[in-house]
């Protein structure tokens, strides 16, 4: 991602509501900000945060968190907000801390598009890597449930490797997503770039119960 700096970036951060600013404060306790029991959905990075901000403004019934760790890019996610979301917050973070962040409190995690890393030695830093699964079952309820869409096919393979290696099994697998139109689709600021470019996309959504069991 391209990143320019920001004018008054540090005003514009600390002056946005919608970012929490101390996530750890409220591990276990997010349901507290939502005033709500609604399921709690998180993109972890989220970029410039259509797809978020979009899904909030779409299903008023669901708790959104965009996770994002740079801090320009968080800016444009907040200059994007163009009403009040009282189901959409934002937390500018490193995803490595994101079981100090939350405990089974988590429904569903987005990983769109994420870093591909193509060199085997930093494969670890894979959002889908055994160190990040092995967060996640610290984070869910006691059900999983991970949607991830990519260009890149050897992040997709090594993905369903990784997930049904963690006991996830896949509801869905789709090879080529823009191939017909599916309903309700909320794309992304990178997918529409793909999309214009003919590249296929990748999907998949991997689903697991009883975080407890499910060790290798
Ligand atoms: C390729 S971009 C995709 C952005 C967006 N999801 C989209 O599809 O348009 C990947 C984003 O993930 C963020 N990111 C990568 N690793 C991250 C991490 N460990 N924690 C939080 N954000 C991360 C990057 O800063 C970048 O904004």
């Amino acid at each position: 991602m391209r990143i320019r700096n920001v004018k008054n970036k540090e005003v514009k951060l600390n002056s946005c509501e919608k970012l929490i600013k101390n996530p750890k404060d409220y591990c276990g306790k997010w349901i507290t900000l939502f005033n709500n029991n609604n399921p709690i959905y998180i993109e972890i990075g989220m970029g410039k945060g259509k797809f978020i901000i979009e899904n909030a403004k779409r299903y008023p019934n669901i708790n959104f968190i965009g996770i994002e760790r740079l801090d320009n890019i968080v800016v444009r996610a907040i200059e994007k907000l163009d009403e009040d979301l009282p189901n959409l917050l934002f937390i500018r973070m490193n995803a490595l801390e994101i079981d100090e962040v939350f405990n089974k409190e988590i429904s569903r995690i987005y990983l769109n598009f994420s870093d591909p890393w193509p060199k085997l030695r930093h494969h670890f830093r894979r959002l889908t890597s055994e160190i990040y699964l092995d967060k996640y079952d610290k984070i869910f309820t006691n059900s999983k449930e991970i949607h991830l869409k990519t260009d890149n096919e050897d992040l997709f393979s090594y993905s369903l490797e990784t997930l049904s290696k963690h006991n996830y099994y896949f509801d869905e697998v789709l090879l080529n997503v823009h191939k017909k139109e599916i309903q309700n689709w909320i794309t992304t600021e990178y997918e529409e770039r793909f999309k214009l470019e003919n590249k296929p996309i990748f999907f998949l959504k991997a689903v697991a119960h009883h975080v407890q069991n499910s060790k290798k």
